[in-house]
């Protein structure tokens, strides 16, 4: 993996002269654009600061990336090709470097979340199996773990799919592949004949890993026709980065799409998801039927603001390859102090040790202190599970004030 860092001064010129490429509301005549020109009593175009800002500048800009540019190139809308070309610079960046794919082997778009990206994946497998196969709504299965996003329920039920829910392994919530096998047995009982399987790189509350070759063997000493989606919205910015020989990636031969969430690890503005897939499938959801769309468009959301390519673009730029895994790193170490600690007091917690999600049992631990410290809980009615995610703002400094604070806790329960 490598990528080169650039100066500020540098990611300034290339998305300035990204949006010099677009085209330019107040100079040209355009009567037609189904643009947003924004409106001029509330968003400012002549504030100082926007010549040294060029993500505002690119809100203020308003371009609009609709459609998938690594499909369309330069058939996607002529009015915004300079910042939609950053965009396709940065999906190559994020398949080939970060992802292992080969060059030029991957299509993708920046959808508005991992929600999207997820659902996405989902229905394009669903219009293959059906383009395809004819396969019926009930003979494709979508099957992910309990620990899944939620996200998956809901695409299913979009789609009208039948769920497949896996159950995790209580030690460490990866995939339990006993039930894998039960549950396969029954789909196929079912008369399920394909399969969208999702695995997880990072679960939203206890951030664990699943194994694919494990998942990858036991799908295939059945007779389903099956495409893996990885869902990498919380993992995508930190595990490739601090276990490099990982293998949820394009070089195995069985991953076919990736989810991202520039707006978890990488501290960029909501509206950052990723999605990756090899080249051949985005056309699955290809509308025809967006013919004012210059390249059409094969994306769920439609319109969406070609800012947020660029805040992953100058961020992703900015720190370089080096730069991003010192900064990942610096988490892990972190996280491995706040472990250490938990461990030195005996409790219970659950964490995958390259990542900076740390879940507390919820059991004998003092609900004032999650208030006070402001812990996710699994459920917020009745959690038993307490999420601490080491991000840059949880400084060492934060953590052994959270541990003093627990130690006296526990030494005044013992
Ligand atoms: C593992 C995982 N997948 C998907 C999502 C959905 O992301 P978003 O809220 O950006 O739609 C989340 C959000 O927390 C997540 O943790």
């Amino acid at each position: 993996m490598y990528w080169k860092e650039l100066s500020k001064k540098e990611i300034k010129r290339r998305v300035f002269k990204a949006l010099n490429s677009n085209i330019n509301y107040d100079q040209e005549t355009l009567i037609g654009v189904p643009a947003s020109y924004l409106d001029r009593m509330h968003f400012y175009t002549d504030l100082p600061i926007l010549k040294e800002a060029p993500y505002l500048l690119t809100m203020i800009n308003n371009p609009n990336h609709i459609g998938c540019h690594t499909l369309t190139k330069d058939k996607s809308e002529e009015y915004f090709q300079g910042t939609q070309q950053l965009e396709i610079e940065l999906i190559e960046l994020l398949a080939t470097q970060v992802f292992k794919a080969q060059p030029d082997s991957t299509d993708g778009y920046i959808a508005p979340g991992g929600t999207e990206a997820n659902i996405q994946a989902q229905w394009i497998y669903r219009n293959y199996f059906q383009e395809k196969h004819g396969a019926l709504p009930h003979e494709i299965g979508v099957l992910y773990t309990e620990d899944a996003h939620y996200s998956m329920p809901k695409g299913a039920n979009l789609l009208g799919l039948p769920a497949i829910v896996i159950k995790t392994k209580a030690e460490d919530h990866k995939i339990d592949l006993e039930d894998l096998r039960i549950q396969l047995t029954r789909a196929a009982e079912k008369g399920i004949k394909y399969l969208a399987v999702t695995l997880n790189m990072a679960t939203t509350i206890f951030g664990s890993v699943d194994e694919i070759d494990p998942v990858d063997s036991i799908l295939n000493e059945f007779l389903f026709e099956y495409k893996i989606h990885i869902d990498a919205a919380f993992g995508g910015f930190i595990y490739p980065f601090t276990n490099p020989n990982n293998t949820l990636n394009f070089a195995h031969p069985s991953v076919n799409s990736i989810t991202i969430d520039g707006h978890k690890m990488l501290q960029a503005p909501y509206g950052t998801g990723i999605f990756l897939i090899r080249k051949g499938w985005m056309n699955y959801t290809t509308s025809n039927a967006a013919k004012y769309v210059s390249g059409l468009d094969s994306t769920l959301c439609g319109s969406r603001s070609g800012a947020n390519a660029i805040a992953m673009w100058m961020i992703l730029k900015g720190y370089g390859s080096e730069g991003w895994t010192n900064y990942c790193n610096e988490l892990i170490a972190r996280t491995d102090h706040l472990c250490k600690a938990l461990d030195d007091l005996g409790l219970l917690y659950c964490r995958e040790k390259h990542m900076n999600i740390v879940t507390i049992s919820a059991e004998n631990f003092p609900v004032h202190l999650a208030d006070k410290f402001h812990l996710v809980g699994d459920d917020k009615e009745n959690p038993s599970w307490y999420k601490v995610v080491v991000m840059p703002h949880v400084t060492l400094e934060i953590l052994d004030r959270f541990i003093n604070k627990l130690r006296l806790e526990v030494w005044v329960n013992e």
